[in-house]
């Protein structure tokens, strides 16, 4: 039998504009009819969560009933085996089964395979290397989503691309897209962060990176945000003063994200750095003020009053449960594209 490549989505870059802004038209569709259908009856989606969720699980899993197919739900470690996902490892510890059994068994039951497995922020090489979730797209024998990779968070930056469209009905191109990085008591990885730049650049938009210096995304990112950037013509800047980056902004997009320059090897420093020097970084409506009557995004959760402040956050410019909610239609796309499920 002729070996068919299997289409995953599990990272955006190996999708092309074009095909991705197919899969927005076909979110905004499913959104309009506030789409139900037996379509996709038998299917079932197997859900790996190495880490915990509320919106991923919960939306994947309303998607799946949405389209009348099942799903099942594994949190390794709790209810389910401990995984073991290094290669080679002796097997003597406290992991009881490795992601070359599971996954491989998980593909005879499940018609796609989503996976969340976030940085350990431990080891930088395995880390930028995106390495389980590629160690997994390996191992199954059906489409793979991701759910929240070390590096990405594809369906959040589809979901983000989605509102930024409703936002902007007449185009997202020129209109001003700010990421600025926020405090926060904890080590945060790099995948909301890298997507949302990703989307808002190759969505046209004129983007800025707001952060402090030690924050800057790792050399490959940047020359990759930078290349894209390129492509499409549009403006990819930096600023290190929150509030130049904040002036005349359409859209402030707040998150917080470990500095990759020290979290490795310094992660003291790294967190006096987050929850002291810069905590004035905070997004405040003194901040707002200074921008065009910004839309405040953010992917949820999020810690208020540290992040961004109850003002801001339950202001009428704030579109983050649009955001959430948007998940769920993008994702029903998803699941349609890779089943192969038409309207
Ligand atoms: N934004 C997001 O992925 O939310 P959860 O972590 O709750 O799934």
């Amino acid at each position: 039998m002729e070996n068919v490549p299997i289409l995953n989505f599990d990272s955006l870059a190996s999708w092309a504009d074009p095909d991705l802004e197919e899969l927005l038209e076909l979110a905004a569709e499913l959104k309009a009819r506030n789409y139900r259908s037996d379509a996709g009856r038998g299917k079932v989606l197997g859900l790996i969560f190495f880490n915990p969720s509320l919106r991923t699980k919960v939306s994947f899993e309303t998607a799946a009933i949405h389209l009348g197919a099942g799903s099942t739900v594994i949190h390794p470690g709790s209810g389910s085996w401990p995984l073991e996902t290094r290669i080679g490892a002796v097997m003597d510890g406290n992991k009881t089964e490795h992601i070359k059994e599971a996954v491989g068994v998980l593909s005879r039951y499940c018609d796609v395979i989503g996976v969340r497995a976030f940085a350990g922020l431990k080891d930088r090489f395995e880390d930028a290397g995106d390495t389980l979730i590629r160690r997994i797209v390996e191992f199954a024998d059906v489409p793979v989503i991701n759910l929240e990779s070390a590096n990405e968070h594809p369906c959040q930056g589809m979901a983000d691309w989605l509102t930024l469209s409703e936002l902007f009905p007449d185009g997202t191109a020129q209109r001003s897209f700010v990421l600025s990085w926020a405090p926060h008591p904890n080590p945060l990885p790099m995948a909301v962060p890298n997507t949302a730049l990703e989307v808002a650049i190759r969505s046209g938009m004129d983007v800025t990176l707001a952060c402090p210096p030690e924050y800057l995304p790792d050399d490959d990112r940047l020359g990759y945000l930078r290349s894209l950037a390129d492509g499409k013509g549009s403006y990819f800047d930096i600023s290190h003063d929150q509030e130049q980056g904040f002036r005349d902004a359409d859209v402030i997009y707040a998150k917080s994200w470990a500095s990759q320059q020290l979290v490795y090897d310094n992660p003291e420093e790294e967190a006096r750095l987050r929850r002291e020097e810069y905590r004035g970084w905070t997004v405040s409506e003194a901040r707002m003020n200074l921008t065009n009557n910004a839309r405040f995004m953010h992917c949820l959760p999020v810690r208020r009053n540290v992040v961004v402040t109850d003002k801001v956050l339950d202001s009428a410019n704030a579109v983050h449960i649009q955001q959430a909610e948007n998940r769920l239609h993008v994702q029903k796309a998803i699941l349609m594209k890779l089943w192969n499920l038409s309207l």
